[in-house]
């Protein structure tokens, strides 16, 4: 097989028996890979992933028989791959064109400590045993999909990542496992929402929560704080493994993410965040057509530690880059044009992605969730464009990013008229077993004192703040307080970067304890401009004076700013 033609990334090739769909082609001597897009009588059309400068009719053309497939083991922890899933030096997201085989790096040795009986009948998904790595979360090795029967062999100690560990029903088991990244991994069963994700940001929690397993979009325009929001979400969310794909974004910031991580002490376990997390770079001076595949192999690498009985996060910054690709390949191939260029099949490929969410039950009969969290960059700001607005049809919580809020560096400028969560109802119940019966109260109250705040905002500039009655004023000091001592919250700041869930709901109280205070006080008789005219700043800077978990700090700076107030005459 050799290559007939190039026109940019697309190579035609002479046909070959065999060839499918979607198979992976290596094409001439610095073995680019490539994927199947079409087969015709006398061509086959490969899509590849890279640049194909050089690249000459003539040049082989070796088939490799399978479609892109992720090679899943111990080495994905701690470390930096791009699209295809191939190593990144640690000198910063390059990319050398055909510099790592597919699927050939080197995993290193590992120490497998067997847990299965040799003579024992198992299934897929059951665990042959585990690995030690830095990472605080079990590795398991588990029989594959599709494998099952008597286990024959068992290796024990140091074994290569790419050496068999176990025989199972006559079929070896190696240590890391490959599968196609386009192909969910198969599970038990779906469960739904049934527990929160933690964030850690106050904005998110308190208010458009999401479940793990759950999926969240960040629509927002041109810095507005998404990448941030992101970040901030892979450094402190409570999930077990972060996989963390940088999608067409700058390289310097995913070169941040990845020394951020580094920097960072896992709070749970005192060692390395990083040591938990997967970086996959594709940034925006990386060939753009393998990132279409980094989406799908960010899942695969999340599937794989979910069937570990593990919670895992993908963040995906940001998928209208990805989308882009998803464009410049259809007007490439020559594909009839939907919406705004983008092909007919964009709207079923974002489905496809978000559907690859869920909190399942494992073949293996562990419990194990997938949390995907889109960014969404609108040219413009426009949430009708195709993207944002398919986003918005299949993900179960919104969480936009308002231009003014950034502006004004109201930060996470997240918009709580615009943003929405289908799982805040659900978890009420969640939050009611875990102790905090009063977390769908409060958050009703909130969104509707922040609903009035605004509707007032626009009334007192058309008919001036004098002209509203005191218990209106209240309302509009209530929204203003909600924004600064709650919603705002820096991720400069080490103490307010994070936040538990404890002291969100203690600072959220405390704001309404006093604007119950200042209700009292107006309906006494007292004017709404003295309590206009009260310095707040106790209250506003509780969160980033007290530790992120400081439950007694925030009660102290309460019970000063209510003595502050006084009691109603
Ligand atoms: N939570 C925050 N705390 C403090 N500063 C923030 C926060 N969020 C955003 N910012 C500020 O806003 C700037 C822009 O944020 P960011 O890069 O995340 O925007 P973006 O939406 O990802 O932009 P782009 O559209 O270019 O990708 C940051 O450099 C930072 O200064
Ligand atoms: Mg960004």
């Amino acid at each position: 097989m050799s290559v007939l033609r190039v026109s940019g990334s697309l190579v035609e090739v002479a046909p070959m028996p065999g060839v499918a769909m979607y198979d992976v082609v290596l094409l001439g001597p610095d073995r680019l890979p490539g994927e199947v897009v079409e087969i015709g009588d006398r061509r086959l059309t490969v899509q590849a992933y890279e640049d194909t400068g050089g690249l000459a009719p003539g040049a082989a053309a070796a088939p490799q028989g399978a479609p892109l497939s992720a090679r899943l083991g111990p080495h994905l922890l701690g470390a930096v791959f791009d699209g295809l899933l191939r190593p990144l030096s640690s000198a910063g997201p390059w990319l050398v064109p055909g510099a790592a085989a597919l699927g050939a790096g080197d995993e290193g040795r590992w120490d497998f400590t067997p847990s299965a009986r040799p003579g024992a009948t198992a299934a897929p998904g059951d665990e042959l045993g585990t690995v030690a790595t830095a990472a605080p979360v079990p590795v398991r090795v588990l029989v594959p999909p599709g494998v099952a029967g008597a286990v024959t062999e068992l290796a024990a100690g140091p074994v290569g990542a790419a050496a068999r560990v176990a025989v199972v029903g006559g079929t070896p088991v190696p240590l890391t496992t490959t599968w196609p990244v386009r192909r969910p991994r198969p599970y038990a069963q779906r469960l739904g929402a049934a527990a929160g994700l933690h964030t850690g940001q106050r904005v998110l929690d308190l208010l458009f929560p999401v479940a793990r397993g759950s999926s969240a979009a960040v629509p927002g325009g041109f810095g507005t704080g998404k990448t941030v929001l992101l970040q901030q979400i892979a450094k402190w969310c409570d999930a077990d493994v972060i996989v963390y794909v940088g999608c067409g974004e700058r390289g310097n910031e995913m070169a941040d993410v990845v020394a951020d991580l580094a920097a960072l002490e896992d709070p749970r376990t005192g060692r390395r965040l990083s040591d938990r997390t997967v970086v996959i770079a594709n940034t925006s001076n990386m060939p753009m057509m393998a990132r279409e595949a980094s989406i799908y192999t960010g899942v695969t690498v999340a599937e794989y530690f979910r069937d570990m009985g593990l919670h895992v996060v993908v963040i995906a910054d940001s998928t209208s880059r990805w989308a882009e690709a998803l464009r410049e390949f259809a007007s490439r191939t020559g594909t009839l044009p939907a919406e705004e260029g983008y092909p007919a099949g964009l709207a079923s490929a974002l489905a496809a992605f978000y559907e690859r969410a869920g909190d399942v039950v494992t073949l293996g009969g562990r419990r194990g969730s997938v949390t995907i969290v889109g960014a969404v960059s609108p040219a413009g700001g426009d949430m009708t464009e195709p993207v944002t607005a398919h986003t918005q049809r299949f993900v179960r919580a919104v969480w936009l990013l308002d231009r003014d809020l950034a502006y004004a560096r109201h930060y996470p400028a997240v918009a709580w008229a615009g943003s929405f969560s289908r799982d805040a109802e659900p978890l009420a119940a969640w939050h009611a077993e875990r102790g905090d019966p009063g977390w769908a109260r409060r958050r009703e109250r909130v969104t509707a004192l922040l609903a009035d705040a605004d509707r007032l905002t626009a009334l007192a500039d058309l008919v001036g703040l004098g002209a509203l009655p005191g218990a209106e004023r209240v309302v509009l000091l209530a929204g203003r307080l909600l924004r600064e001592a709650v919603l705002q919250q820096s991720a400069l700041n080490p103490n307010d970067a994070h936040c538990s869930p404890a002291k969100g709901a203690a600072l959220l109280d405390a704001v309404l304890a006093v604007v119950d205070r200042c209700d009292a006080l107006v309906a006494a008789g007292t004017p709404a401009a003295a309590l206009e005219a009260t310095d707040f700043g106790v209250l506003v800077r509780a969160a980033r004076e007290t530790d992120p978990d400081d439950v007694d700090g925030v009660g102290e700076r309460l019970a000063e700013t209510l003595a502050l107030l006084g009691e109603p005459a």
